[in-house]
């Protein structure tokens, strides 16, 4: 009986090795992969899906993945490292967003379309926003000082969650960026498929990691 709980153990935590790896690999090539296709700097359009990948696929999902117990690339370095680690590709995430969101907006002024009429647009621009606030949540985290309401771990649980609300936006903006007239001639076939895997992919191991990390544990506490 023991054996075998030993066993169901070892293969649970492979299986979480094995997709937080491939959260790495496919954040790393769905970035690459929108890149190839929008050619940063050959428009000033291009630059839009480029930097968001970059911030949404690539930074912020590095930022969570930092902490996890299974697959962080950072597993051997301190609490404190890891907490640098993550702020500051919280950081760079919300600079590729926020000029990724201004030049899109740019870009369509210029050429005089309507502004967050598609759902893409909408979400995308409630994304951002979000991410924005959750950085500012952060910064009260580093310095607990700064805001005296709710104990410190109960406003790191509200971190955790929002935090998590703010990926699976990001997940699904760059899934409706991917459903976008632009992306669909461009890319079509089981490579779009393919491709479409990853935000999902991405959305599903952080959505374990963040609620074995707390809320699961915070339930099984109270
Ligand atoms: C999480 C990542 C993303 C966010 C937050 C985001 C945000 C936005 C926002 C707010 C707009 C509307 C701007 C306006 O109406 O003034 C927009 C437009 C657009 N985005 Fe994204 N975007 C993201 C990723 C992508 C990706 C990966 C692609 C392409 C694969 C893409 C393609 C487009 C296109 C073609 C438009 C113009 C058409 C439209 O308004 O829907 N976006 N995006």
């Amino acid at each position: 009986m023991a054996q075998s709980s030993d066993m169901d153990s070892r293969l649970h935590r492979t299986l979480r090795l094995i997709s937080g790896v491939a959260a790495h690999l496919t954040a790393a090539a769905f970035t690459i992969y929108i890149s190839w296709v929008a050619q940063p700097g050959t428009t000033l359009f291009s630059w839009h899906p480029f930097l968001m990948s970059l911030a949404f696929s690539f930074f912020m999902t590095e930022a969570i993945l930092v902490f996890s117990p299974d697959s962080s690339l950072m597993r051997s370095f301190s609490r404190k490292a890891r907490v640098r680690a993550h702020w500051i590709l919280q950081l760079l995430c919300a600079l590729c967003a926020s000029l990724g969101l201004g030049i899109i907006y740019y870009n369509k002024s210029v050429h005089g379309k309507p502004h967050f009429s598609t759902w893409h647009g909408l979400l995308g621009l409630l994304t951002v926003l979000w991410a924005l606030v959750q950085n500012a949540g952060g910064v009260t985290l580093l310095y607990p000082k700064l805001v005296q309401r709710w104990t410190l771990s109960t406003r790191k649980l509200y971190h955790a969650t929002s935090g998590l609300l703010g990926f699976l936006l990001g997940c699904t903006s760059l899934f409706l960026g991917m459903c976008s007239l632009w992306f669909s001639a461009n890319v079509t076939g089981g490579s779009w498929y393919l491709l479409a895997l990853c935000p999902l992919l991405a959305g599903l191991v952080v959505m374990n990691q963040v609620s074995n990390a707390y809320l699961y544990r915070k339930r099984s506490q109270s």
